[in-house]
């Protein structure tokens, strides 16, 4: 059942492509730059008013989430905010009848994700779920829901979910720039032939998974690992370092590329390699001098770029031109990457220490 693969999870990294095709089957109509995610009863009037949409969820699910919250603000003109489930609360001087919450969840049973919805409901505001499951207590108590479909996840580790969720949050966002009249055609457009050429590009980063487990197995004594980027690359950056974390139990932590200089630095050594989102949406010249101060402290570099990119790093690793989505391509390196590393060191991959793949108490 694990179709060849060692694990689940590396048979549902790979899965991507298909979990993606999946995602937006149907709801993307290219040729008119339409998005249509079914029977929402979210009206054009509602979201042609709201002045806030928050998201909330956990772990992985969250790190979606603060890549939809940019998709939302960069393309719809609505401020947008994302907070952890646990730490959820409406917020002073918010409007109920103006405010959309959106929770998302892969298992659509996480205790905190849920509470955090209901606080929302309590209170007026219009809650929409977007869930991997089918009838879960997220779907049934929502207003709305929107599935991302992308099969059973049974690796704990979220893998295939957070791109799919991605996906759906970017068309979330096309949808409510388009209610709002905010959406800029060419930039909608483009958004959405880049979602369909995303399962291409992440099949790219697949076939390269020999070469991931080369820089893997040369990397995996590290002393900790930094994931660092910007805009959309920053969520990504924060994903690979949990991902690592999680099944390798090597420390590892993710920060906005500009925040290393400011205390981070300090625990950067020639034993700390530094995986670096550098690709054409994510600021990469900013990001490059914060890549000059950790060389400098002689930590290796695995740069993750545009294809033109002749910076100098130790590795490199070519994401085509995607715009918005760019990093999701990012993303499966790092996953393949923390794979590798976990599986150097022997880890029980599919079911790591101390994490559940549904964790169903606050
Ligand atoms: C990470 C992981 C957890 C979950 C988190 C939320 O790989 O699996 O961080 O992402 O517990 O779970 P869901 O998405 O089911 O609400």
């Amino acid at each position: 059942e694990k179709a060849g693969y060692d694990h689940y999870m590396l048979k549902e990294i790979h899965e991507q492509p298909t979990a993606l095709r999946q995602a937006i089957a149907g709801r993307i109509d290219p040729i008119e730059g339409d998005v249509d995610l079914g029977d929402l009863s979210l009206s054009e009037a509602f979201l042609s008013d709201i002045d806030e949409v928050q998201f909330v969820a956990c772990g992985t699910s969250y790190h979606a989430c603060m890549y939809g919250k940019q998709l939302v603000e960069h393309l719809a003109d609505v401020r947008a905010t994302v907070e952890f489930a646990s730490e959820y609360s409406v917020g002073s001087g918010r409007d109920p009848e103006r405010t959309l919450v959106v929770g998302v969840s892969q298992s659509g049973e996480t205790a905190d994700t849920l509470r955090a919805l209901r606080v929302a409901k309590r209170s007026g505001i219009r809650t929409l779920g977007v869930t991997n499951t089918v009838g879960s207590t997220m779907a049934r108590e929502c207003d709305d829901v929107v599935y991302i479909r992308a099969g059973p996840e049974i690796g704990v580790a979220a893998t295939k979910t957070f791109a799919s969720q991605v996906v759906i949050l970017a068309l979330f966002a096309v949808t409510v720039a388009d209610e709002r009249g905010e959406l800029d055609p060419t930039a909608g457009r483009e958004l959405l032939e880049h979602l369909q050429n995303l399962p291409g590009a992440v099949q790219g980063a697949l076939d390269r998974d020999d070469a991931v487990e080369e820089v893997a197995d040369a990397f995996a004594d590290g002393d900790a690992f930094f994931f660092i980027g910007r805009r959309f690359g920053n969520p990504v950056a924060l994903e690979g370092a949990l991902k690592l974390k999680e099944i390798s139990y090597d420390h590892a932590e993710g920060f906005p590329a500009g925040e290393l200089k400011h205390g981070p630095l300090a625990l950067v050594t020639e034993d700390t390699p530094v995986l670096a989102l550098l690709t054409a949406g994510t600021r990469p010249d900013e990001t490059r001098n914060n890549i000059k101060e950790v060389q400098s402290r002689g930590a290796p570099v695995v740069a993750f770029t545009a294809p033109d990119d002749d910076g100098d790093y130790e590795v490199g690793f070519d994401v085509p031109d995607l715009g918005l989505i760019e990093p999701l391509v990012a993303n499966v390196y790092l996953q393949l990457f923390a794979y590798h590393v976990a599986d150097d060191k022997g880890r029980s991959i599919d079911r790591p220490r101390n994490l559940a793949k549904s964790v169903t108490v606050e």
